[in-house]
């Protein structure tokens, strides 16, 4: 593959940058133009429509009326395992696949988590967040013949809204047995997908970006949602999209006619026990599939789309993955979780089911609350795969970190205001070392576990920073840190070809949704942050080199809530159980 390189800043008139992405490009150099052109900077932001237009306001609920629908229990509030122990792999009683724990496993995962009322409008909220709660991430899963869902293996569609499963093809035996042979005893599939208009709608051609983090953040409440369950969740991360279309009905012109199409995001693997990652894949084309009966058609998401942002489709079509190559990465280097945690965490605040079904974003934050260095340490170290390849979410994908964090400490005791690093790959360290500006002071922060690699860049208050690069979000400022995810773009588009674009995105959201059930179990808060300023973040570390990025940012702290929400059930039909 040919080594492509980041352009100068984009300086583009308006004019220019309505044009579509070159087409003689390689899906590399794609994505680079594609990521140049969306970044939002202080006098310009990523092209978008301005307003919102409500007439075609898209609806956040996918369904298939003609397919049969199965009713999941809605399983009894106060499950009691505690929050820690979803780390502490192995120590989770392994549940029997079952109506029941399939259900509890999209609770987890997908379902919603609440509906808020405010001056006549109601919206609800997911275990899985979404920027601009705007939800493009569909879920999907091949299930066994089971008791009370169904007497056949069969591919369903997850529906929120109802906590309802739609059956969308039924497999014979034979395809089942084969499209599982790979796999151990006990095993089924889950799958992602994305409706871009969801997202385009509201924040343009910036949108792909967004679909991308959501994906990631979905990957992590799965990979959450198996471990409450005593159960492993790996990615299949060689699987090509067609295969993904082909296996969750995607690719069906009839079935989706005019409604808005999906685009293929990814397949995991759920088992009782798992191989390591990057050593399990798919059988393609999957066996069985085209052949099976399909039910269901698509519902329009809305009346009609006043405008198409045709870059979105440009660096989807770059980024597809044509099913070659599996990743496979030491991380025999990484620490264990004794040097990362000092005392591994066996105790706790939170059970799991209120981390998992209370978690919100900060709409504000009150800018006092402060945290301790042992909470801010942990949070940390909750970031990073360990040596014995256990630790949870990581050891659902097979890929080392490629997101690092930069991070805008406000408030934690006992360590000074400023500028911190965390390489989350040891080894590249000297890489960002390189990378960041010459007068940093890379001291090593010394009072954190041996394991940990933090280190402070440059003290100083720089709240009013933090804020400004976050497109002037008070967010950023008033919490007790926030962050940039900076990734070593260049380099894993070099490695790993276009596709990984969207690996760097759900990396960056699976980092994101560890940091905000850890801000559940601290008693704070956190928000994920996709406006940002991408410039000013990389001048913020002093980077200057553009084979490097920034992905996404968070805040944690102290939240302020808004007391003129009114907060509903998420099931009516919960109270009448
Ligand atoms: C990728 C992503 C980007 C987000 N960007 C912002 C942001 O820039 N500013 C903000 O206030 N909230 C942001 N949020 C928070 C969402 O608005 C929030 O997740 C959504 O409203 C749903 O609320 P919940 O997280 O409480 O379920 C973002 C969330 C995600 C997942």
């Amino acid at each position: 593959m040919a080594s492509v390189r980041f352009p100068l800043p984009a300086t583009g008139s308006p004019a220019q940058r309505a044009r579509s992405l070159d087409a003689d490009a390689s899906p590399e150099e794609v994505v680079v133009a594609y990521h140049e052109r969306t970044k939002h900077h202080v006098h310009r932001y990523a092209a978008s429509l301005g307003t919102m237009d409500w007439a075609t306001q898209p609806d956040p609920f996918r369904r298939y009326p003609g397919a049969d629908v199965v009713r999941l229990p809605l399983p009894k509030p106060g499950r009691m395992l505690p929050y820690w122990q979803l780390y502490a792999t192995g120590s989770v009683p392994t549940e029997p696949l079952s109506l029941e724990s399939a259900s509890l496993f999209f609770r987890y995962a997908l379902s919603l988590t609440a509906w808020k009322r405010f001056q006549g409008s109601t919206w609800s909220l997911r275990a899985n967040p979404s920027s601009g709660n705007l939800h493009p991430t569909e879920g999907y899963a091949v299930l066994p013949a089971i008791a009370g869902l169904g007497d056949a293996p069969a591919v369903y569609h997850y529906a929120p809204r109802e906590h309802v499963l739609e059956r969308r093809a039924i497999l014979d035996a034979k395809s089942w047995t084969q499209l599982l042979a790979p796999f151990p005893e006990g095993s089924f599939l889950v799958g992602l997908s994305s409706v871009h208009w969801r997202e385009a709608w509201k924040y343009g051609e910036r949108a792909f970006r967004y679909c991308q983090h959501d994906v990631g953040h979905a990957l992590a409440t799965l990979r959450i949602a198996a471990a409450a369950l005593g159960w492993r969740l790996v990615l299949l991360d060689g699987v090509g999209d067609a295969s993904i279309s082909e296996l969750l009905g995607l690719s069906r012109e009839d079935d989706f006619g005019a409604a808005e199409r999906e685009e293929p995001e990814l397949i995991a693997v759920v088992a009782p026990d798992l191989p390591p990652t990057g050593s399990l894949s798919l059988i393609e084309p999957t066996p069985g599939c085209a052949r099976a009966l399909w039910q269901g058609k698509a519902n329009t998401l809305s009346p009609e789309h006043g405008i198409e942002w045709p870059v979105i489709d440009e660096v989807a079509q770059a980024t597809r993955r044509s099913g070659t190559g599996r990743i496979t990465e030491d991380i025999a280097g990484f620490p264990t979780e004794v040097e990362l945690f000092g005392t591994p965490i066996r105790q706790g605040l939170l059970t799991a089911e209120k981390a998992v079904l209370g978690r919100r974003s900060a709409v504000a934050m009150d800018g006092s609350t402060a945290i301790s260095r042992a909470t801010f340490f942990r949070m940390l170290a909750r970031l990073f795969p360990t040596r014995d390849g256990r630790s949870m979410p990581w050891d659902a994908i097979p890929w080392r970190p490629r997101i690092h964090l930069g991070l805008f400490v406000h408030r934690v005791d006992g360590l000074p205001p400023g500028l911190y690093a965390l390489p989350r790959d040891p080894e590249r360290l000297a890489a960002l070392q390189e990378v960041m500006r010459r007068e940093f002071r890379w001291q090593p922060v010394t009072t954190c576990p041996p394991g940990l690699p933090l280190y402070l860049l440059q003290e100083g208050d720089c709240r009013a920073m933090a804020a400004a690069v976050s497109c002037g979000q008070d967010i950023a400022g008033d919490g007790a840190f926030s962050l940039g995810m900076i990734a070593d773009c260049m380099d894993s588009l070099n490695t790993y070809g276009a596709p990984f674009y969207r690996n760097l995105f759900w990396e960056a959201g699976m980092v994101g949704q560890v940091l905000y059930l850890e801000a559940e179990e601290a008693g704070i808060r956190s928000t994920g942050i996709g406006c940002y300023f991408d410039d000013s973040v990389h001048e913020a570390f002093g980077i200057a080199s553009r084979e490097w990025q920034s992905f996404y940012h968070f805040t944690v702290g102290g939240p302020v809530e808004d007391a003129r929400l009114t907060t509903l059930p998420a099931y009516s039909f919960q109270e009448e159980q």
